[in-house]
């Protein structure tokens, strides 16, 4: 049985909640490797739509083993709460969730950096979801943070946490900021916050790994998508994890050794939330069809969505980074009513073609995306489950997306539902999931 990251091969928000959900079936562990509440995943099951935010799209499987691992930040507010209304619904979270020990414990001052650092005259804001991620990741990184195992050490929390508490108030004070948080509360909170998680927090590494050994299969779930990772994304524009395929290995601590395949999620279109360059955003009335009739609105902020034109270099350097072995392409059934639907096949710069992904905002923001149009196919597509039930335009199109990015698109959702959803008959991605 195979181990296989799915993740965005875009800017995030492709329909990897939906893809996740559909395939967990195949598959007894569903993982996520970062990010954290920051996330929004929609999965709708007939009547029933869940956002899951920091818990993996697997848990809705009954009997599925769903982890949150060791690359996530956690708010452990958000986590109580995301399980109280997964529980409400039915769901039998205690047994099935596990929570790792080494994850970050994300808190309240982190949002408040946060919003010092977005509302800093003279600095870009970023267009975060503001919900303390870069902050949380900063202590991270910066081997300051708090994780899980130390949240919950009775004896030992309290200190830590009026340090941590001490240094920010320090920090807020210097921006003329007066801390908002009652601090004794908080830390009441997060004391019962722990005692809440405390029974599925476990080492998930060892789990993880004794699942594999023991011959389980996992899908690692991605968060946000490659254009967003910390690296490889559009710096500073990005969020603060690596939500690329190396990710999941860093994020779960199982080897690449043990990873057997990796499928990007794209939207037959681009779209993005928040600041930073976009090739291809369609600024005119197409945009707005697009935003329209796809409901582009942000599952965790409600924000419009920008959105554009499908950009095939992009995802040529997506594919390169995460090394895709199949695509599956979301919302083909947005595009519809379209009479013409124009396709970025390359960028130029002046009179030069643009074949690597440029490693500054400035530099990017003057590519000139060289469009290809194809004639739309003006007819339905919503809910189709049979690639021979395509019309023939859809197919083209799908085709071109295909010989444009070079990787098989082995998958298409037609709609947001489980049963929308084409499986291409001979197609890695049908040997992955439908063995
Ligand atoms: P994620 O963050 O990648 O999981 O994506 P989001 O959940 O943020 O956004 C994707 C949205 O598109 C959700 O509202 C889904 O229900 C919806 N969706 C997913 N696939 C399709 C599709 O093929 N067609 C349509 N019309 N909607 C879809
Ligand atoms: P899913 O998993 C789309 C964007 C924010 C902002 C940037 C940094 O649902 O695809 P952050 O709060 O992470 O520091 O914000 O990243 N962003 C997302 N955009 N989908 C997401 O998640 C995102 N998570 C963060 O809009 O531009
Ligand atoms: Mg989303």
């Amino acid at each position: 049985m195979h181990n296989v990251i799915i993740l965005g091969a875009q800017w995030g928000d492709e329909g990897k909640g939906k893809i996740v959900d559909l395939f967990s079936e195949r598959f007894d562990i569903v993982a996520r490797y970062q990010g954290g509440h920051n996330a929004g995943h929609t999965v709708k099951i007939g009547d029933r739509k869940f956002v899951l935010k920091l818990i993996p799209s697997g848990i809705l499987r009954p009997g599925k083993r769903a982890v949150i691992g060791n690359g996530l930040v956690v708010d452990p507010a958000a986590l109580v709460s995301e399980i109280e209304t997964l529980e409400a619904a039915g769901i039998d979270v205690a047994s099935q969730l596990r929570i790792s020990n080494r994850a970050q414990v994300l808190f309240p001052w982190h949002r408040l950096l946060e919003k010092i650092s977005e509302d800093r005259p003279g600095r870009v804001s970023i267009g975060t979801t503001s919900r303390g991620i870069g902050p949380c990741y900063e202590d991270k990184i910066g081997r300051r943070g708090v994780r899980i195992a130390d949240l919950l050490e009775r004896d030992t929390f309290p200190a830590r946490f009026a340090a941590l508490l001490d240094e920010k108030e320090t920090i807020a004070r210097a921006f003329g900021l007066a801390p908002e948080e009652d601090s004794a509360a908080t830390l009441a909170q997060y004391a019962d916050l722990a005692e809440r998680i405390r029974p599925m927090v476990c080492d998930t590494v060892r789990l993880l790994n004794d699942a594999i050994r023991a011959g389980k299969s996992v899908m690692f779930e991605g968060a946000q998508g490659t254009m967003l990772d910390i690296d490889h994304g559009t710096y500073p524009f990005v969020t603060s994890s690596s939500a690329t395929a190396g990710g999941a290995c860093t994020g779960t601590g199982v080897p690449p050794t043990s990873i057997h395949a990796t499928v990007g999620v794209s939207k037959a279109y681009v779209t993005r939330v928040g600041a930073g360059p976009f090739p291809t955003e369609a600024l005119d009335q197409a945009g707005d069809h697009i935003r329209v009739r796809g409901n582009e609105f942000g599952s965790v902020t409600g924000r419009p969505r920008r959105c554009g034109w499908f950009d095939a270099p992009l995802l040529r350097y997506t594919a390169m980074v995460n090394g895709f072995d199949s695509l599956v392409v979301t919302k083909l059934d947005v595009l519809d009513e379209l009479d013409r639907i124009p396709v970025c096949v390359a960028y130029r710069r002046g009179k030069s073609e643009v074949t690597e992904m440029p490693p500054t905002i400035r530099e990017m923001e003057h590519l000139e995306p060289v469009y290809e149009c194809l004639p739309g196919w003006q007819t339905s597509t919503f809910g189709i489950g049979r690639y021979a039930d395509l019309p023939a335009r859809a197919r083209d199109y799908l085709n071109f997306m295909e010989k444009h990015t070079g990787v098989e698109i082995g998958g298409i959702s037609t709609g947001p539902e489980r049963n929308q959803t084409i499986v291409r008959p001979g197609s890695r991605f049908q040997q992955l999931f439908q063995p």
